[in-house]
This record gives structure tokens, sequence and C-alpha cells, in this order.
């Protein structure tokens, strides 16, 4: 057994987003390799309805999947296909883009506060121009579990105590993990030896690995590689979100909304998108 280390710790930098909504990007655009296949995790929202209301209006999105976890207050959605609803607190959207979907993500402007995780996860070449797909996940469709210590979990996807998350079934064969951890307790869990594993801090602080410093709110962990991964919390509970999947190691062209493998490729879903041809019908 070999317990993951510590690889990197960075902290996510505010910026601004969409119609002008603060985000904090916990990753993007920077060291795509060492994320692959993941390429983008921004935690949004604010306790300023002015500052999330304008929302992220009409946008492409193509090649990629888009996990969007509301922590706190509720986003409305609608999309090229005539699909639309309402992700609440604790529900989770898991949209496959492939060959293009053209959506809006609108946090609702009557909450006073709202929180969320916007997580991008590569498609491999041959899934790029797949039919887009929505997951659209209420708080009955995860299990919880509960472990020893009252260390309790959330599986959005991936296994824990014999308990399967209900997204299967992507490209990646990813997991997508919310644990909660009580102070003075000890997380162990096995990963796949071939996956990049990340970890965001949600709240509070805790340590990855062993013998390492504490990583406090609103810092990502990538940790090295091994098939265990283990979390340790000292007199402050923590709450993370722990990610894993197998990277895909191709090329990337990244343009906004829109990440394939070439620059003509971007260059062609530019053109379709202006063009109005970007969307293309389900066979
Ligand atoms: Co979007």
């Amino acid at each position: 057994m070999t317990i993951r280390r510590v690889f990197r710790v960075q902290q996510s930098r505010e910026m601004k987003e969409g119609a002008g909504v603060t985000v904090r990007r916990a990753m993007g655009h920077i060291d795509t390799d060492v994320m692959d296949p993941f390429l983008l995790l921004d935690d949004f929202g604010s306790d300023n309805p002015d500052e999330f209301k304008a929302g992220f209006p009409w946008h492409p999105h193509r090649g990629i999947e888009t996990v969007t976890y509301m922590l706190e207050g509720k986003v409305a959605h609608e999309d090229s296909t005539g699909g639309s609803g309402v992700i609440r607190p604790g529900e989770v959207q898991w949209m496959t883009a492939g060959s293009g979907i053209i959506h809006q993500e609108m946090p609702d402007p009557k909450e006073d506060s709202i929180r969320g995780l916007q997580l991008w996860v590569n498609l491999p070449s041959s899934k790029k121009m797949t039919d887009p797909k929505y997951r659209g996940l209420s708080r009955d469709d995860m299990p919880e579990v509960e472990l020893d210590d009252g260390i309790r979990i959330k599986i959005i996807a991936g296994e824990v105590g014999g308990m399967k998350g209900p997204v299967e079934g992507i490209a990646v064969d990813p997991e997508y993990l919310d644990v909660k951890m009580p102070a003075n307790s000890d997380f162990n869990h096995p990963v796949d030896e071939e996956h990049t594993v990340l970890a965001y801090v949600v709240e509070g602080e805790a340590v990855f690995g062993s013998n390492q410093d504490r990583v406090s709110k609103g810092n990502l962990v990538v940790l090295t590689d091994g098939d265990q991964v283990r979390v340790q919390t000292g007199p402050e509970e923590a709450r993370f979100i722990l990610v894993s999947g197998k990277p895909l190691n191709e090329s990337i062209a990244w343009r906004g909304p829109i990440v394939m493998n070439t620059q003509e490729e971007i260059r062609t879903a530019f053109m379709e998108y202006r063009q109005g041809t970007f969307v293309k019908t389900s066979t």
C-alpha cells in the first residue's frame, strides 16, 4: 500500500467570470498535464447578490463535461436542447457537452448568498463529438455513507464502503466524493493507482498524506502517485471534495468554454458558433 503524499497545494484565486460573477478559481489553464483529465475548478458565489446575480448567460461548450455542485442557493439552467431546470442546494448536474451545447446558468437573484463548485472534466478525442447528455441528480440520488470517526461521505461518482454513486459510464472513470470529517478523525480511502487525484477544501482544514502541513479552505491539493488516500483532521473539522480520474495524455487546445485536441478544431467550433451551426442534431 502506498499512501499518496502532497505534490502541490495551490490557493484559489478570485476573478470574474460569466457576466461578472465572482469566482475563486482553484485550477484552470495552468499545468493541465498535472491535472489531466481535469481542466478547471471554480468555487463560485458570494454573500453579496450584486456579485452573482448577473450569472453565466448564454455560452457554448464543446469537448468537455461540466459538473456543477450547488452547496448553497439555487441556479436555474436552460440549454439549446430545450432542457431547463433548477439546481438546488446539495444537487449536482453532470453535463456532457460533447459535440456542443449552448446554455445559461443563472443564480437565483432572490438568494442572500450562493455557493457552488464547477469542475470541468476532459473528454477523450473519441468522445469529444459525442451527443450531449445531462444527468440531473437530486439529493436522494446520491448515497451518503458514514464511516468510523463519524466521517460522512456523499458519493456523486465512485464507491465507498460498498455503496456506489449514481454517475456511471463517464470516459475517465471518475470518482467524486464530498467528504465531511469531524475534528480528530482519520480517513483512509483506496484509489486507482493510475488516476490523478485532487482534493479541494470547502470548509475547515485537514492534513493530506502524512506529516504534512494543514491545508485550509479554498486550497486545492494535488496528490502524488499511490493507491491510498489518507486525510486527518486536528482540532478543526473539515469538508472537502475528493476527485479522481484516468489521465487522457492527449494534446489540449483550449479556448474559453471549448476544449479540443487541435487549434483547427477550435477554429471550426468558433466558426460554427458564429454561423449558427454549432449545435449538432442528435442522430
Ligand atoms: Co457553462
